[in-house]
């Protein structure tokens, strides 16, 4: 606040104008010496408590605000309650333990008199690939009552565009009995990446669309005070819903592109991670993606189907996501025809033999199982008739407890998860547990070191 009593908007060097038709900069700029009518907001309630909602509940509480976490799941919430969180990276379950103003709830009364309101909940799709919106209708709902004037209410959970407006704010009016003039609105998608060291809830940059340039204000300040990373203000919360599409649709689709590779060039016998290697020695106009026996998680295989869904809305057929989302699906099949086929090298069948899966999470170092290819190849084996063992350090419920037994006498592992402690494993280690063949179905192991051994060695675009 400067000596004028007016309000002060912080350095430009945050705004990104680039996205920003020539009108909303004006209106934007007129804003900047605007005096400031809203309360600064001190206190957030977060709706869904998982994997995003709840880093960025420790997060606010880090940085002084009073938080309140709010989650359907009481049995969830009653862990939480005693500070465990079998998700949190070391760091967070750290701050998790001092942080005083965060109190967690299943009860919608404490909810209220918050500043404002984030929903973090869950955005799955339908076992027919259809958006299931119920989750993030029901937190709608569960919020509006608690909105008063000037209260704030964002949307993190990934959506396709028009579903912030289209669905959540309807409800949040209806149930607040509020016109939407009368509240802060605003879209700003988490794009946490869970298990990585550097990329966090603070250190990513984050996009926020709003309905009004004050809405896109009240919510750039608030993010401004909770992470320490670039805000980039979109022109809309249409172009913010999609920059959130885009991002997971890429991935999606480039990896796609080298799994496919992987299958052609496993049939030509050249090895595709040498040649990404190669490859990625280009300066510029290459990104490197790498195949493996498919992806899972609750992003990259679920939100290209939000993406298909929205043009299919618009009559636009998204061919290339949907060739991409078949390709990715269909790897860990592809993974269990390596297995078999390496199995009929040792002269073994597949139907009666017996088979470690090591790693059954999404991906390395998390206990994450949802989407998981590990869970595809779990079942194929299965119906081929497999004795399955099943190993994973972050999962519970696994088959074996320890790694030496999941291996032992068995004819052969498929690593299916880059979990740290796989990717070291020796074709020494294999051999000294009796294993014929080992499928690398994330390309983690040292393939040179395997080709020495005397273990049949067999990756996804790596056999050549
Ligand atoms: N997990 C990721 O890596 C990641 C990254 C970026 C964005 N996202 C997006 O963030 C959103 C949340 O994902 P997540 O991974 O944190 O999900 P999650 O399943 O880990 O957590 C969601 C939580 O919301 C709770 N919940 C469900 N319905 C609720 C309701 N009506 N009211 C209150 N709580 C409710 C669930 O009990 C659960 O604890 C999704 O839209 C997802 O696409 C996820």
């Amino acid at each position: 606040m400067n000596a004028m009593g007016l309000y002060w908007y912080p350095e430009y060097k945050r705004r990104n104008y680039f996205s920003m038709t020539q009108e909303k900069i004006q209106q934007h700029r007129a804003l900047v010496a605007m005096p400031r009518y809203i309360n600064e907001i001190t206190s957030i309630g977060v709706v869904g408590l998982g994997y995003v909602g709840l880093p960025l509940a420790i997060l606010a509480a880090s940085r002084g605000f009073r938080v309140v976490g709010f989650d359907i799941d009481d049995v969830k919430v009653a862990q939480l309650a005693r500070r465990e969180a079998h998700f949190l990276s070391s760091e967070e379950a750290a701050l998790f333990k001092h942080t005083p103003t965060l109190s967690v709830t299943a009860n919608e009364r404490d909810f209220e008199r918050l500043d404002a309101y984030i929903i973090c909940v869950p955005t799955p799709v339908h076992e027919n690939h259809l958006p299931d919106l119920r989750p993030l209708e029901s937190a709608c709902a569960i919020v509006g009552p608690h909105i008063k004037h000037g209260t704030l209410v964002v949307i993190e959970s990934t959506v396709s565009p028009g579903v912030c407006e289209e669905v959540a704010l309807p409800i949040l009016e209806r149930s607040s009995g509020r016109s939407r003039d009368d509240f802060h609105f605003a879209h700003c998608p988490e794009r946490i990446n869970p298990g990585d060291k550097d990329w966090n809830v603070h250190t990513i940059s984050r996009v926020i669309g709003a309905r009004t340039p004050h809405d896109l204000e009240r919510a750039s300040k608030l993010y401004e005070n909770l992470i320490d990373a670039e805000i980039v203000q979109m022109g809309s919360i249409k172009e913010a819903e999609a920059v959130k599409m885009v991002e997971n649709a890429f991935r999606d689709v480039n990896i796609a592109f080298v799994n496919e590779l992987a299958i052609s060039f496993d049939r030509a016998g050249i090895d595709l991670v040498n040649v990404i290697r190669g490859a990625s020695t280009k300066p510029f106009g290459f990104v490197p993606f790498y195949p493996g026996c498919g992806v899972g998680g609750h992003c990259i295989p679920v939100d290209p189907y939000y993406l298909i869904r929205y043009g299919k809305r618009n009559g636009f057929e998204h061919r290339f996501l949907i060739a991409a989302r078949r390709v990715n699906s269909r790897m860990p099949l592809y993974a269990v025809s390596v297995l078999e086929e390496a199995l009929k090298e040792k002269k073994k069948k597949l139907s009666g033999a017996v088979v470690a899966i090591l790693g059954l999470a999404y991906k390395r170092d998390v206990p994450d199982v949802r989407e998981s290819p590990a869970a595809v190849i779990h079942d194929a084996l299965l119906r081929k008739g497999v004795a399955v063992r099943t190993f994973d350090p972050y999962v519970p419920g696994t088959t074996a407890k320890r790694l030496e037994d999941a291996l032992s006498g068995v004819d052969a592992a498929l690593v299916a998860t880059d979990h740290t402690q796989f990717c070291s494993l020796t074709p020494q280690y294999f051999e000294s547990h009796g294993v014929d063949v080992v499928v690398d179905g994330r390309n983690c192991l040292d393939k040179e070191a395997f080709m020495n051994s005397r273990i049949l060695y067999r990756g996804i675009g790596r056999n050549a």
